[in-house]
């Protein structure tokens, strides 16, 4: 699949944020140690308030004791294509600030920009990322032992990308990338307009 024959930017634009985007078909393969340390290395350089660096990437590899643990968190949607990830994580975020104590206005935006690094990361190296929001966040603070002082964020399916036709019927359909808001629906000069 050529990603270009479904994207194409209004403006000039460096290719890898085109490139990137969230495929469901997996191949099941395993994700090494290796290949995540290099996604979390990614991840750690990202920009944030204080340099708090309020990310935090729990995980487990396909077979580990944990995998099933991680899995089950999922909603049924999502388990049905991420049961072929290599790798499934939780990512959660600090709420207060390691210097002193008081709450991070931007912990979760601080950890939006480390998964993206991730995610880039991935896509560079012919490696898929995808988020989901799909899974019990509740459930995933209690069963990981997650403290209170940490929010959580996202799961992550890291991967190998596989064929389509892996795919139950309805999610096959939907796997090839899509496009966005123009840049005039994102980005205004002075002050607010009508924007919803
Ligand atoms: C915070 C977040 C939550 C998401 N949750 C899910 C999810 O639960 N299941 C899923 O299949 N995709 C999920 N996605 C993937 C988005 O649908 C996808 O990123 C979006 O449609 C843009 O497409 P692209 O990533 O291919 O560019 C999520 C993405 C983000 C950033």
């Amino acid at each position: 699949m050529n990603v270009r024959d479904f994207r194409q930017p209004e403006h000039l634009v460096s290719e890898p944020f085109l490139q990137r985007w969230s495929p469901r078909a997996l191949t099941g393969e395993p994700i090494t140690e290796d290949e995540l340390n290099g996604l979390f290395e990614a991840a750690k350089w990202a920009p944030s308030a204080f340099n708090n660096q309020p990310w935090r990437f729990l995980y487990a590899r396909k077979g580990s004791p944990e995998w099933e643990v991680f899995f089950d968190l999922l909603v049924e949607g999502n388990k049905a294509w991420a049961k072929n990830a290599g790798a499934l994580i939780l990512l959660v975020s600090k709420r207060t600030l390691d210097h002193n104590g008081q709450p991070s206005r931007t912990h979760s935006f601080d950890t939006g920009a480390a998964w993206m690094s991730f995610a880039l990361e991935a896509s560079l190296r012919g490696l898929v990322a995808h988020a989901m929001a799909g899974f019990n966040a509740n459930k995933a603070q209690q069963v990981l032992g997650v403290p209170e002082d940490f929010a959580i964020e996202v799961m992550i399916a890291v991967g190998r990308q596989g064929a389509p036709d892996t795919l139950p019927p309805d999610l096959r359909e939907r796997e090839r990338p899509n496009t966005r808001k123009s840049v005039s629906e994102i980005a205004r000069e002075g002050v607010w307009k009508d924007w919803r």
